[in-house]
């Protein structure tokens, strides 16, 4: 919730209170392949927030009348930890996550090939862990790359960023403090491949000048987080190759051929018909 603008969040020098110029994101770093359990997993650290992302399936829906015949359903689970904010989150979803589950879902579905799954499921988890503003736009991040790391079929990568009015200035990826105390906030999806943008949201008053000088902030910082991504994607491939080579050569033995015996025909029994 964006406050009254008055406190002063930006010093003599243009710096934010955080140091961070207006069009500086925050550090961010993402790793994939996280969860053993998942089809695909991120986590993503942007600032101070840490987000977990996990996708399973395409899968099975229940309940099945809520499957689409010609399409599989996105299902998002944006929650937030009980100890991921200052105040101790009730474990119960609260109606601000349904409905951030629900943007995130919408802006995921518009990149995601869903009608090679009809009739199935989607599911994508994302578990705050630690909150410091612009978390919606994290876990769509981290999600994104989880879904390319489950070989979800999908037509771009979601990006997102938000950008902001802090003392009447714009400024990219604002953090709790800016979120709570500045003017205005606008949280934006965007695939750059496919410069289409997939979720805008907007909290605060800004002048048409101020809304399209953060349009195309938020558009120039996704463009920047989508390099980030790509390069935790190939990371992880980069791993596995190496984990591969590092396999020692007496460890990964040929069978001697002696003990690859036929199984006798008396041990391969048919199992009795029914
Ligand atoms: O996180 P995001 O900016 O997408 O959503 P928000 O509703 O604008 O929340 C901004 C920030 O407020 C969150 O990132 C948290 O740091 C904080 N917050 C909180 O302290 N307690 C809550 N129950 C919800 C949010």
């Amino acid at each position: 919730m964006a406050g009254d603008g008055t406190v002063q969040l930006i010093d003599e020098k243009g710096k934010r209170v955080d140091g961070r110029d207006l069009d500086e994101l925050r550090p961010l770093s993402i790793k994939i392949g996280v969860l053993k359990n998942a089809d695909g997993s991120a986590e993503i650290r942007m600032g101070k927030n840490i987000i977990v992302a996990a996708v399973y399936g395409p899968r099975e829906l229940h309940p099945k009348h809520r499957a689409l015949p010609d399409r599989a359903l996105i299902q998002c689970f944006y929650r937030m930890a009980t100890f991921s904010v200052n105040d101790r989150k009730s474990p119960a979803p609260s109606r601000r996550e349904k409905e951030i589950s629900m943007i995130l879902a919408d802006s995921l579905s518009s990149v995601v090939l869903t009608e090679k799954y009809p009739r199935t499921a989607i599911d994508v988890y994302m578990q705050v862990l630690q909150a410091d503003g612009g978390t919606r736009c994290a876990s769509l991040i981290a999600a994104s790359v989880a879904l390319a790391d489950a070989g979800v079929p999908m037509r771009g990568i979601v990006s997102s960023v938000a950008a902001g009015l802090i003392n009447d200035k714009v400024a990219l990826d604002l953090y709790d403090l800016e979120d709570q105390k500045g003017s205005g906030d606008m949280p934006l999806a965007y695939a750059p491949t496919l410069d289409e943008i997939s979720l805008l949201q907007l909290d605060g008053i800004f002048t048409i000048d101020q809304f399209e000088e953060s349009l195309d902030l938020a558009v120039k910082g996704a463009k920047e987080i989508f390099e980030i991504q790509k390069n935790a994607l190939k990371q992880k491939y980069t791993d596995i190759r190496a984990d591969v080579k590092e396999v020692p050569k007496a460890e990964a033995k040929e069978v001697p051929k002696a003990e690859a015996k036929e199984v006798p025909k008396a041990e391969a029994k048919e199992e009795p018909k029914a």
